[in-house]
């Protein structure tokens, strides 16, 4: 599904690179996604923290998904 029309980004392409260890930030300047009209920028940021590594003090001990120091 294209999540930033004007980018033509999808979901599967922001995923992959939240996936890969990129920061939101990174996925972003990676992508464009988000970088135009903006109305994909709350979706695109759900999406990488819901795709990419645990972070802070909620992250739980022994998850494969925390982030590495
Ligand atoms: S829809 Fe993503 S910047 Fe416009």
């Amino acid at each position: 599904m294209i999540v930033c029309s004007c980018h033509a980004v999808s979901d599967q392409a922001l995923r992959a690179a939240a996936a890969g260890g990129l920061s939101h930030r990174e996925v972003v300047a990676a992508t464009r996604a988000g970088t135009d009209c903006g109305h994909c920028a709350e979706a695109v940021a759900r999406i990488v923290q819901d795709q990419g590594p645990c972070r802070g003090a909620n992250a739980c001990p022994g998850c494969p998904r925390r982030a590495s120091a």
